[in-house]
């Protein structure tokens, strides 16, 4: 079943089935609230207002660059891309007023709700006018969301999605259990660009156990395959699956009031950051007449 309310000048569409109840705003595509069996899972604000003015990305549909792209440039068909940089030198998650801050259009289905963008031509830098898509659908205990993307000219696409979770309401993710379905992970310099492919074999990165995650991370893992991670707290477990190559691990430290830092976890299913620099990454780019299609799956259950 899917409701409408508002959302201050927004629309907030909620599905609820089985056990599971989501609500996503037209502001960014966002995630504000997902509960399971009536338990709170993913920290939102209650207004727009918070989103508008936050930093954190909450919950929110990322685009049209999903992480970092070095020194807010590159180079696509011979042709150089400036970016505005919104990180220092570096560009995060598609720039200022990106894809989070945007209003999509919402096209309600059978438990799902499909949102929409028109990113034209030159949108924060990026080239060709892109047709972006996000549709969340509640099946059971799954919540799954699947990226869509068509481009009238070659261009670079890695949407994400930004949601935090805090599956014990605790508020904090250090102590939740972690298990990451990934053998190696990128070492990043200073500013969070990745330097190289690493193996986790006997680091701080080595997740392939599941247990607590204890300590601070803003890391991309390289999954090995498309059961990307487990997450473990107050008895409930989350399974998020993939076919996406990386995931961003990010312990929020620097949540902003009303929430606290380290209360939740960030799990972003994304492509490698600064793919479009990085000839040896899985490439990102989207060829102008080709759809672009990745999913992500997050599957609920009590332990
Ligand atoms: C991503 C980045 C972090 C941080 C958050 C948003 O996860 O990797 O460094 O910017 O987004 O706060």
């Amino acid at each position: 079943m899917v409701t409408k309310t508002n959302f201050g000048a927004y629309a907030l569409y909620t599905i609820e089935a089985g056990e599971l109840a989501v609500s996503i705003t037209t502001l960014g595509a966002t995630v504000t609230s997902l509960r399971f069996r009536g338990r709170e899972c993913v920290p939102g604000y209650d207004s727009p207002e918070g989103y508008l003015g936050g930093t954190a990305y909450l919950g929110a549909a990322i685009g049209r660059y999903g992480n970092r792209i070095a020194l807010a440039r590159f180079t696509l068909g011979g042709k150089e891309c400036m970016l505005p940089a919104n990180e220092g030198p570096n560009q995060l998650h598609g720039g200022p007023n990106s894809y989070d801050k945007r209003e999509w259009s919402a096209e309600v289905l059978d438990d799902a709700v499909r949102f929409t963008l028109s990113s034209p031509d030159g949108d924060n830098g990026f080239p060709g006018a892109l047709s972006a898509a996000v549709t969340y659908s509640v099946r059971g205990g799954t919540l799954r969301l699947d990226f869509e993307g068509d481009s009238d000219a070659d261009t670079v696409y890695a949407p994400t999605s930004h949601m935090y979770f805090d599956l014990s309401g605790r508020e904090n993710c250090r102590e939740a259990e972690l298990q990451v379905n990934a053998s190696h992970y990128l070492e990043v310099d200073a500013g969070l660009i990745p330097t190289e492919v690493t193996p986790v074999e006997g680091t701080r990165f080595d997740f392939r156990s599941a247990r607590k995650i204890g300590q601070a991370y803003d890391h991309c893992f390289v999954l090995d395959g498309e059961t990307a991670c487990v997450l473990c707290d107050g008895g409930v477990r989350m399974t998020l699956s993939t076919d996406l190559p990386a995931l961003q691990v990010y312990t929020g430290e620097f949540l902003p009031a009303p929430f606290k830092p380290f209360g939740a976890v960030a799990l972003e299913p994304e492509s490698f950051p600064d793919s479009p620099n990085r000839p040896d990454f899985p490439s990102t780019v989207l060829r102008a007449g080709e759809h672009f299609h990745r999913w992500a799956e997050y599957r609920f259950e009590t332990v």
